[in-house]
């Protein structure tokens, strides 16, 4: 059976940046309380009619080129999101347009924040069983759109953007374990209560708002984020010493540090962008990811676990050889 290894990232952000300043003249806030609440200073908002495939398209393009194939050689796209462009078609299909990776597969995955990490496994599987040997993995999130710019309580988390990897066959080791789960017994904690075929007159209204009850979120999201560290280095053999990075979904730096304390792990192991990127849902880890790759942190043959917990709920994580 094949390996299915990430061979590329890429990346994208909106020009426009909103500081902690600038969301005090918005609502009743403080730079202090972001900061040390959630360990958001800044986040980027999607200029007025650039959508969840815009910024995906910019992204894949530069994860395209990274791993250095050529669009037509795509034979899966797999794109999370949880504002798509339109109800249909899927976000995936528009952005196969724009590439021009005409008459693969391709489908949406909802997972709000856990989405990238479902995508990931879902394309893993297809690779690892030998129906697809290159991948376009995208997360992509314009939650700008679904934030009540009005209520402090949600306005300040939340960012937009864009990360892609190309996910391909190889003989070489790539993704070691994942595991996906939820329980939607917990669906009124974390919602956009309405949509197509209910409330939709509060969609009509311009009213389709993130509603979170966040400390009941915040314990259950530190809870569980510790058990999918044991079930991920259980599952791969792996010791706690034997991860190198950390790539956790971006949404509150002291889940974050819960995370890493989990893993024995210093600050320096892991990849934080929730400071200059705020939430951006199932693009924050990709988003991550890029940056450090980019950078030179995250080096081939490290291992990295990539982790997330969001609306559902949802839950995952992917551990890897880079
Ligand atoms: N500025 C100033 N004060 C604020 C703000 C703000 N922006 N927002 C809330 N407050 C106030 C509240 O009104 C409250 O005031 P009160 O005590 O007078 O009632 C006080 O601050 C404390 O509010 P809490 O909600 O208890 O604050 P908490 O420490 O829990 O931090 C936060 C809130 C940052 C939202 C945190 O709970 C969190 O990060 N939760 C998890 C979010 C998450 O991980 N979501 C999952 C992924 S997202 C997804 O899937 C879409």
């Amino acid at each position: 059976m094949p390996y299915a290894r990430i061979t590329g990232t890429g990346s994208y952000l909106p020009e426009k940046v909103l500081t902690n300043k600038d969301m005090e003249t918005m609502v009743d806030t403080t730079d202090q309380w972001i900061r040390e609440r959630t360990g958001i200073a800044q986040r980027h908002v999607a200029a007025e009619g650039q959508t969840a495939v815009d910024l995906a398209e910019q992204a894949s393009w530069r994860a395209i080129e990274a791993a250095g194939i050529a669009p037509e050689e795509i034979d899966l796209i797999v794109f999370a999101t949880s504002t798509p462009d339109k109800i249909f078609p899927s976000s995936a299909c528009i952005l196969q347009a724009r590439l021009g990776a005409n008459g693969c597969p391709a489908f949406d995955i909802q997972a709000v924040c856990s989405g990238f990490v479902y995508a990931l496994a879902t394309a893993e599987k297809f690779v690892s069983t030998g129906a697809s040997k290159k991948v376009l993995v995208v997360g992509s999130e314009v939650f700008s759109r679904i934030v009540d710019w009005e209520d402090r309580g949600t306005c300040v988390l939340f960012g937009d953007g864009a990360g892609a990897v190309i996910l391909e066959a190889s003989e070489e080791t790539g993704i070691l374990s994942s595991h996906i789960h939820a329980d939607g017994r917990y669906e009124d904690l974390l919602h956009v209560p309405c949509g197509i075929s209910s409330n939709y007159e509060q969609v009509k209204a311009g009213k389709a708002f993130i509603e979170m009850k966040g400390n009941e979120v915040f314990k259950m999201a530190v809870n569980t984020l510790g058990r999918i560290v044991d079930e991920t280095l259980a599952a791969s053999g792996m010791h706690k010493s034997d991860v190198d990075w950390l790539v956790p979904h971006q949404a509150n730096l002291r889940i974050i540090s819960a995370a890493a304390r989990k893993l024995n792990m210093s600050m320096d192991q892991v990849v934080v962008t929730v400071d200059k990127h705020g939430n951006t849902s199932a693009a924050s880890i990709p988003l991550a990811l890029d940056v450090a790759v980019r950078d030179g942190r995250i080096k081939k043959n490290e291992v990295v676990l990539l982790e997330a917990f969001g609306g559902g709920f949802t839950w995952g994580s992917v551990l890897l050889r880079y």
